[in-house]
Formats: structure tokens, C-alpha cells, sequence
């Protein structure tokens, strides 16, 4: 049998980060991995580039039950850290916007650092090896691996949320997490792309494609998100979409305003006459993209509309459809496309400082298994980090 400080299951950003600082406290340190790759949401994420962090880092980025869990150790281990280090290894970055930093060349750069850090402190890897079980005794834990049995005094639950089952994602973290008698809050498909049903898309379809940017998406409990939206032959998606469905519940409308930075009614009444003998939908192009213009007038039957002869009435029903479209979405793309789970673990149990189980020694869940997950933008990696090291610090 194998002997080690600590086995950490799942070669993620989060596994890897507790590996690597674990490592450099001279605990003897193993990974177990069951795909053959590591590090593949780190591959696939920000477009082979990896948006590794957010400038703009902070706990109200984040949707957990337990709201004020994720202060700790986005305070003990900030952005900056994580920036400190990317440059200490020589990776060039830069910002694209509101504050998402992205690796210049690809997202390779941030495995191989994660990769060398734990090759630089004596940390096993081991890929392709399943976990058949996990029991407790009074020394720590007994893992069966289809690699051989490794007993170990922490271990370390790393395996992520449910998003991109064919790379890997599995359910492992809260089976593991029911057998020790920890509570799971509902998971379900987030920062992901909107669906609707064939009524909707009836209309919606022809403008798949068109995108607003900004529009501002609005949730029914009033959180809102002012970036781009594109219309798809499914649904909706785009950034300010995939914000909204972490607040998204099914059988709730999102509400679309699809030219936030303007009050449209008065603008219309200017308009009807500054431009009387424009049609309509040429002057609604002025502030709309061209073919979503001419769907909204179609769709309210004023295809032959000019502006000099619209009411007060009509005015304000285009400008309501435009500011305040409300739409509801069938479902999402689900687990497929979906860049993160929201629900986990409840952090109920879990320490802020340490990660431990409150109620079983040795036990530690990091990263996105558990209920923690952050907006779009590089906050999701800001968590894994930084949960990582803290767990790192401790097992
Ligand atoms: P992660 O999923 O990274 O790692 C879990 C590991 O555990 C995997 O290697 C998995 O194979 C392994 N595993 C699972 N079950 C196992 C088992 N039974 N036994 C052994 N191993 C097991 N975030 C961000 O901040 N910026 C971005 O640019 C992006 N982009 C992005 C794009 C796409 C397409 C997706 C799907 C996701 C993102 N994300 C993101 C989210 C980010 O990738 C995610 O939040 C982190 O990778 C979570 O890190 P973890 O280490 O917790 O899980």
C-alpha cells in the first residue's frame, strides 16, 4: 500500500493549485485523475486562452447559499496573488475587458505552471486512475484506485461540477460528499445559453445571429447585466445572457432592453418630428441592429409605417417592446455547454479557512464541487485558485 500525506481527487485548476502549495510545505502529495489529460477546462477555457482571473475580484461576484463563505479565501488569496504568479513564471497577459485577464499566447501557459509547480515539489500525478472507493479508519483514509490502494491522511475532493461531461466532469464529489453525510444543494446547468420553445422561436429564429451590445438582461428578482446578446437558432446566448441564467429559475421570464443606454419613448416622439416622413423601421436602425428592427416592426404589423403618423400609443408600444421585452426561456443548453454548476456541496459543513469537513478530519472539498460559482468573466478560476491554496495551507 501507498503511503502519502495527501491524495487530492481531480487534476483541475483547484486540485493542482492545493497540490502544488501542499507540495512546497513538504507534504508528500498525489493526484488521481481518471481522464488520461490534466487541466482540461483550463484548455478549453477563454478560447484556448484562458481567462485565469478578474482584475475586479471580489465576493459579490460569487451565488452561494452561504453568501459570506467565499470572503475568507478571496481575501487570503487574492487576484493579485494569482497575477503575481503567472508573472513570476513569465506568462504574458492582457486584459480584454471589464477586467478579464486573458494568457496572450494559450491557456497551456497556465497548466505547464501549474504543471511545473507540482513537478518542482515532488508531487505524483497519476492520469487515467479511477477511485473505486474511499474509506475512513482511525490513521485517516484508505483510497482504492485502479492504480493500486493509497492510504492517506487528507484527502482532498477536486472533481468540479457537472459542465462538459465528455471531459470529464462527473457526479464523484457529492456521491463522496453523501457518504460522509454532507448535504448537497440542488446542482443545476449555469452560465449558459437560453432555449425557447417553438412559439418563441418562430419569431426569434430569423434573427439568429443578430447580436446587441450592450443590452441590459434583467432576472425576475431585478439583477441585471448590461453586455452583449446574440439571438440563436436555439435561443439566446452571449455574454449578458449567460450571466442572467445563474439567476435564471425555470417558468420565469428574462427581461430584454434592447437599448439600454437610451430613453427610446422620447427619443421616438423626436424623431416623429425630426424624420415625419421616415418609415419606422429605418429610423429604429439608427439604435438597433438593422434586421431586428425590421422584425420588431413586421412583428407589430407596422411594416408600412411612417413616423409622422404614429400616436403617443403606438410610440410607447415599440418603445416597451424595445426596453422591456420580457421573454420566456423553455430551458437552457444544460450540462453540455454550460460553463459551470451552480449548487454543490453546501459550505454549511466545510470550514471558510481551511476547507475541512467541520464534521469528518481530513476531509476537504475545493472549487467549483463546492456551492460556490462565480459571474462570467474569470471568477470561476479565482475561486479554484484560491480555495486551492487555502486548502493547500492546512492538509
Ligand atoms: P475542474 O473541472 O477544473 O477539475 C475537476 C477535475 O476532476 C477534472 O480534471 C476531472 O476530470 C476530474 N474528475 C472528475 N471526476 C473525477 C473522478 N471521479 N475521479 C478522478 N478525477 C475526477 N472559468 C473562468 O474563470 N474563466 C474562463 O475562461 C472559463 N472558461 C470556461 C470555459 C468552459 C467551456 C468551461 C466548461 C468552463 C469555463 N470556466 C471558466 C469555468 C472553470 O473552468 C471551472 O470553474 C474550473 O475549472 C473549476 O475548477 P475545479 O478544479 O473545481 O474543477
Amino acid at each position: 500500500m501507498e503511503q502519502k500525506d495527501v491524495v487530492i481527487i481531480g487534476a483541475g485548476a483547484a486540485g493542482l493549485m492545493c497540490a502544488g502549495v501542499a507540495g512546497a510545505r513538504g507534504r508528500s502529495v498525489c493526484v488521481v485523475e481518471h481522464t488520461p489529460k490534466i487541466g482540461e477546462k483550463i484548455r478549453i477555457s477563454g478560447g484556448g486562452r484562458c481567462n485565469f482571473t478578474n482584475i475586479h475580484c471580489a465576493p459579490d461576484k460569487f451565488l452561494s447559499q452561504n453568501t459570506r463563505f467565499a470572503t475568507s479565501a478571496l481575501s487570503r488569496y487574492t487576484q493579485h496573488d494569482f497575477i503575481a504568479l503567472v508573472e513570476k513564471h513569465g506568462i504574458a497577459y492582457h486584459e480584454k475587458t471589464l477586467g478579464q485577464l486573458f494568457c496572450d499566447n494559450s491557456a497551456f501557459d497556465i497548466i505547464d505552471m501549474l504543471v511545473n509547480i507540482c513537478n518542482t515539489n515532488g508531487v505524483d500525478i497519476k492520469t487515467s486512475t479511477t477511485i473505486d472507493k474511499i474509506e475512513k479508519n482511525d490513521d485517516g483514509f484508505v483510497i482504492s484506485t485502479s492504480s493500486g490502494i493509497i492510504a492517506a491522511k487528507s484527502v482532498v475532493i477536486a472533481t468540479g461540477g457537472l459542465s462538459i461531461p465528455k471531459i470529464g466532469a462527473t457526479p464523484f464529489g457529492y456521491e463522496i460528499a453523501k457518504q460522509f453525510g454532507l448535504n448537497i444543494i440542488p446542482p443545476r446547468a449555469a452560465l449558459v445559453p437560453l432555449t425557447f420553445a417553438p412559439d418563441i422561436l418562430s419569431y426569434t429564429k430569423e434573427l439568429s445571429g443578430v447580436s446587441v451590445d450592450p443590452a441590459r438582461v434583467t432576472s425576475e428578482n431585478g439583477t441585471h447585466f448590461d453586455e452583449g446578446m446574440l439571438f440563436t437558432h436555439k435561443g439566446v446566448s452571449g455574454p449578458a445572457i449567460i450571466q442572467i441564467s445563474s439567476y435564471w429559475n425555470y417558468g420565469e421570464d428574462v427581461i430584454l432592453n434592447l437599448a439600454p443606454s437610451i430613453d427610446v419613448l422620447s427619443w421616438l416622439k423626436t424623431q416623429r418630428t425630426a424624420q415625419a416622413k421616415s418609415m419606422l423601421h429605418t429610423v429604429l436602425a439608427d439604435i438597433l441592429p438593422k434586421r431586428l428592427a425590421q422584425s420588431i416592426v413586421d412583428d407589430m404589423t407596422l411594416s408600412n409605417a411612417r413616423m409622422g403618423d404614429l400616436s403617443d400609443k403606438i410610440l410607447n408600444d415599440v418603445a416597451a417592446h424595445i426596453q422591456n421585452w420580457r421573454i420566456k426561456p423553455s430551458g437552457s443548453e444544460g450540462y453540455k455547454t454550460a460553463e459551470v454548476t451552480l449548487g454543490g456541496v453546501d459550505t454549511d459543513a466545510i470550514s471558510s479557512k481551511t476547507f475541512e469537513c467541520k464534521n469528518v478530519t481530513g476531509l476537504y472539498f475545493i472549487g467549483e464541487v463546492l456551492d460556490v460559482t462565480g459571474h462570467l468573466g474569470g471568477y470561476n478560476f479565482q475561486w479554484a485558485w484560491s480555495s486551492g491554496w487555502c486548502a493547500g495551507q492546512y492538509v
